[in-house]
C-alpha cells in the first residue's frame, strides 16, 4: 500500500493552482442521467471517486469516457437500460446515492445499496427518502437494499429538518422532471449545489434559488446535453491555505472562489494571517505571529466540517488554547490520536476538541482515517521535526488529485512511496 513520506521544516514558496471541487463533479456526473443526451464536463479532478461514479454510471449502460489528458468527462445517457447499478461499485463510495433522485425522477424507479456508515458518523438517507415519499415515490427497504417506484413523481413542498447537502441535491434532482413545482425548504446552500443547478438549467431544466435556504423547481419534460466547467475546490485550496501557514510561508493560490473561501478567510485573518485577493489570485502570508481562536463548523455559509482536521493541526502549533466543535458528523475527530502522536497536545470533550498549543511538533507513522483527516496530517508533517509517514493515503487519493507533488513544487520535501 502506498504511503506518503514527508521530511517536516521546509519553507513553501511559489504557486499551486486548485482543482475543480469533488464535491461538485460527483453531483454533476449523477445529474447527467435526467437529460439522456451527451454531457460534457471539462477541467473535472481526476481524482478516485470520479473514476469510481463513472464505473457505477456504466454499469447503467451510459457511455462515459475520462479523459486524464483533457480532463474531460463525457457522458451519454442516451441508451441507459436499467436502474439498480452494480452493488460492489455502488459500496465502494457512499456518494454513489447521488444517482437515486435523477434515476427516479427519468425512470420512476431505483433500486440501490444502502450506503453503510463511514469513519466520521453514521450517515443515514433518511431525509432523502423523506423527500421522494413527499413528490409521490413509495419507498421499501430491505436486504441491504432501498427501492423507490412512482409512476410519476408529482412536484411538493419539502421542508428539510437539517440542510443536508445530498438530501437537497437529490430531492432537486428529483424534482426536475416531475409534474408541477417543488419547493425545498431549509435547503443546503453550498456553492456545489448552485454549481448543479447551474448545469440542470443549462441542459433546460427549471431550479431557481439554489446557493438559498428556499429552493423552487418547475418540473420539465424533457432535457438536452451541454457542457458545463464545475467550481473550484474551495476544500482543496483551504487545505493549501493552512499548509501555508503551518510553515510559515508565503504563497499564491491560483484558481479561488473569494466568496466560497469566505468563512475559512475570516477565521484565517482573526488569527493574524495576511490574505490579499486578487480576482481569483489568493496570495497567503502565513510567516506572522498568530492567535488561538474558537470555531464551530456549521453549513454554509459557516467554517466547513471538511475544513476541520486541518485547522485543528494548525492550532496545535498556536501558543494558548483553542476550542473546535463539531457540529455536522458525530465522529469526526478519529485523527486526533494520530496528531498526538505527533506531539500535539488535544483532548476531545463530547463534540469538541480542546487545543493547547505545542511548541512544535515532531515527525510520526500515522494513519489516515479518512480523506480530510489524511490531508490534515500531511499539513502537520510539514510542520514537523524530522519524518513523518501517513499510511492508508487511498482516503486521500479519493479527494486531492497529486497532492504530493503539488506541495514538492511549493518545495516541500514530500514524496509517495
Ligand atoms: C456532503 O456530504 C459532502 N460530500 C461531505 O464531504 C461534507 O462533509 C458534507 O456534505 C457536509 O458539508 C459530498 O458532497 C460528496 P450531509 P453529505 O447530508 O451530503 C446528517 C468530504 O470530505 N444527515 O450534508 O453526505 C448526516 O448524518 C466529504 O469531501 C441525516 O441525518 O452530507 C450528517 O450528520 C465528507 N440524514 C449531516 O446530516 C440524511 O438523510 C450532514 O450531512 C442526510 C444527512
Amino acid at each position: 500500500m502506498d504511503t506518503i513520506r514527508i521530511v517536516g521544516g521546509n519553507k513553501l514558496s511559489g504557486e499551486v493552482s486548485i482543482s475543480t471541487a469533488k464535491n461538485s463533479v460527483l453531483p454533476l456526473m449523477a445529474s447527467t442521467i435526467l437529460c439522456g443526451d451527451k454531457c460534457i464536463i471539462s477541467n473535472a479532478a481526476m481524482l478516485e471517486d470520479v473514476f469510481v461514479l463513472g464505473n457505477i454510471l456504466k454499469s447503467l449502460n451510459m457511455d462515459v469516457q475520462i479523459d486524464e489528458n483533457s480532463k474531460r468527462v463525457i457522458i451519454d445517457s442516451s441508451k441507459i437500460n436499467n436502474t439498480d447499478p452494480k452493488n460492489e461499485l455502488v459500496k465502494k463510495m457512499r456518494a454513489s446515492f447521488l444517482i437515486m433522485g435523477p434515476m427516479l425522477s427519468k425512470f420512476g424507479h431505483f433500486k440501490i445499496s444502502l450506503p453503510g456508515g463511514c469513519n466520521i458518523g453514521t450517515r443515514p438517507i433518511d431525509l432523502h427518502l423523506k423527500g421522494f415519499s413527499a413528490l409521490g415515490a413509495d419507498i421499501t427497504i430491505g436486504h441491504g437494499f432501498v427501492e423507490a417506484k412512482a409512476k410519476k413523481l408529482k412536484g411538493n413542498k419539502v421542508y428539510l429538518d437539517f440542510p443536508s447537502v445530498g438530501a437537497t441535491e437529490n430531492i432537486l434532482m428529483a424534482a426536475v422532471l416531475a409534474e408541477g413545482e417543488t419547493i425545498i425548504e431549509n435547503a443546503a446552500e453550498e456553492p456545489e449545489i448552485e454549481d448543479l443547478a447551474r448545469l440542470i438549467n443549462s441542459m433546460g431544466g427549471k431550479v431557481i434559488g439554489a446557493g438559498t435556504e428556499t429552493i423552487h423547481v418547475i418540473g420539465v419534460k424533457n432535457l438536452k446535453g451541454t457542457n458545463h466547467k464545475p467550481i473550484y475546490d474551495r476544500i482543496e485550496a483551504g487545505t493549501f491555505m493552512i499548509g501555508a501557514v503551518l510553515t510559515k510561508s508565503k504563497i499564491q493560490i491560483n484558481g479561488i472562489n473569494e466568496e466560497h473561501l469566505k468563512p475559512i478567510i475570516a477565521k484565517l485573518r482573526e488569527m493574524g494571517v495576511i490574505i490579499e485577493i486578487d480576482n481569483c489570485i489568493l496570495r497567503i502570508n502565513g510567516d506572522v505571529d498568530l492567535k488561538p481562536v474558537d470555531i464551530k463548523t456549521m453549513p454554509y455559509p459557516g467554517f466547513p466540517t471538511d475544513m476541520q482536521a486541518q485547522i485543528t493541526g494548525l492550532l496545535s502549533t498556536i501558543k494558548g488554547t483553542s476550542v473546535i466543535t463539531e457540529t455536522i458528523f458525530e465522529n469526526r475527530f478519529m485523527y486526533v490520536q494520530e496528531m498526538n502522536r505527533m506531539g500535539a497536545n488535544i483532548k476531545i470533550d463530547g463534540r469538541s476538541a480542546i487545543i493547547e498549543g505545542v511548541e512544535k511538533l515532531t515527525g510520526a507513522e500515522v494513519k489516515a482515517t479518512d480523506l480530510r483527516a489524511g490531508a490534515a496530517l500531511i499539513l502537520c508533517g510539514l510542520a514537523a521535526e524530522g519524518e513523518t509517514v501517513v499510511s492508508d493515503i487511498f482516503h486521500i487519493d479519493r479527494g486531492y488529485h497529486n497532492i504530493e507533488e503539488k506541495f514538492q513544487n511549493l518545495g516541500a520535501n514530500i514524496e509517495r512511496i
